[in-house]
Parts: C-alpha cells; structure tokens; sequence
C-alpha cells in the first residue's frame, strides 16, 4: 500500500535513509519532515507492507529563475530486503501522479553516479539520462560570525 508519510514514519524513513547511505536518526529526520509535511510544494508516500514501511519516495516542486517551476524527486530509497520486486517503481509511479495531479508536464531526478542500480532502474521507468552535472559545495567555516 502506497500512502502518504506521516510524523509517526519518521524512525522508518531515517532507517531505510541509513540504510542507503545517509546515517540518521528518527530525532534527526522528524522536524525535517514535519516541515516537509507542512509544505503544498512537497510530498513523502511510504510504502507499507503488512504494517511495516519499506521504502519512501520524495518529491518537490523547485522553482528555478532560469527555467521556471519543475517537479524532481529529491529522495527514494527501497529496503535493501525489499528489491527487485517492484516497489521503486510504484512509488515513482505514485510520485509521477501527485507531480500531474500538481499540473507538472514531467518529473526529473538527480542521481549520484555512484548510484549503481540507479541508473538502470530509472531507465526501466521511463526516465531519460539528459545530462551530467559536477556538484561543487564550499564551507562557510573559515567566514566569522561578524561576516555574515
Ligand atoms: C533504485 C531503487 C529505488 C530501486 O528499487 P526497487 O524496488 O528495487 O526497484 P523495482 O523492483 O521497481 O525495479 C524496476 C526495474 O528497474 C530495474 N532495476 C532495479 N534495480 C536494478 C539493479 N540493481 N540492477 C539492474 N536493474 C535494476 C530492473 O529493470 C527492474 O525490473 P526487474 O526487477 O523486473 O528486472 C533501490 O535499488 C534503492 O533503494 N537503491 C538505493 C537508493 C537509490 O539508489 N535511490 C535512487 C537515488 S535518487
């Protein structure tokens, strides 16, 4: 069963986030999505099997100046345990509908090259590779408070 998340997700979607990589708790991803649940422009759905969920998907509307208002899913992750048995797929079928329902033409994805299964998945769902990107970040460590 494909639902939307609630706050009582947050300890399953931080497990399955630790699981794919990204370490956290159920505190630290709480009053992320607390406030995620809280914003029109986004949307979490879970997936649940007999009770349990076993993998979330994330999407959201991002304004950009350049090219306007997109839909692009920012997150998806599917229990280790629980692959291959189509429910990536359904979740981003899910995703895909909320983005029509929301009057969005298409729906993108960023995905780290590393991302091994990925990239065909995203193939075998309809997705098309149009561009590579280099991710540049810069800490703001070295800047003191009286910069800001
Ligand atoms: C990518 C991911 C979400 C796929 O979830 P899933 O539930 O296993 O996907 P599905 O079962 O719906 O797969 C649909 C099709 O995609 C392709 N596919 C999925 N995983 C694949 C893999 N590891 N290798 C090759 N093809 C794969 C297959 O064609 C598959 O159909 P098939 O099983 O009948 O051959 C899951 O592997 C995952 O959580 N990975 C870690 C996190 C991640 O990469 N997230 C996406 C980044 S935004």
């Amino acid at each position: 069963m494909i639902r939307t998340a609630l706050a009582d997700d947050a300890a399953s979607i931080a497990h399955l986030s630790t699981a794919i990589g990204y370490p956290n708790s159920a505190e630290d991803i709480l009053p992320i999505l607390l406030r995620i649940l809280d914003d029109k422009a986004h949307v979490v759905l879970v997936f649940e099997v007999s009770g349990s969920v076993v993998g979330w998907v994330h999407a959201a509307e991002q304004l950009n100046l350049e090219s306007g208002p997109r839909c692009e899913i920012l997150g998806l992750a599917v229990d280790p345990d629980s692959r291959r048995l189509g429910i990536g797929s359904q979740l981003v079928h899910a995703a895909e509908m909320w983005a029509k329902r929301q009057g969005f033409p298409r729906i993108g994805v960023k995905s780290n090259a590393t991302r091994l299964e990925s990239h065909p998945f995203y193939k075998q769902v309809g997705f098309v590779h149009v561009k590579t990107q280099h991710v540049y970040r810069k800490s703001l460590d070295a800047y003191g408070d009286r910069e800001r």
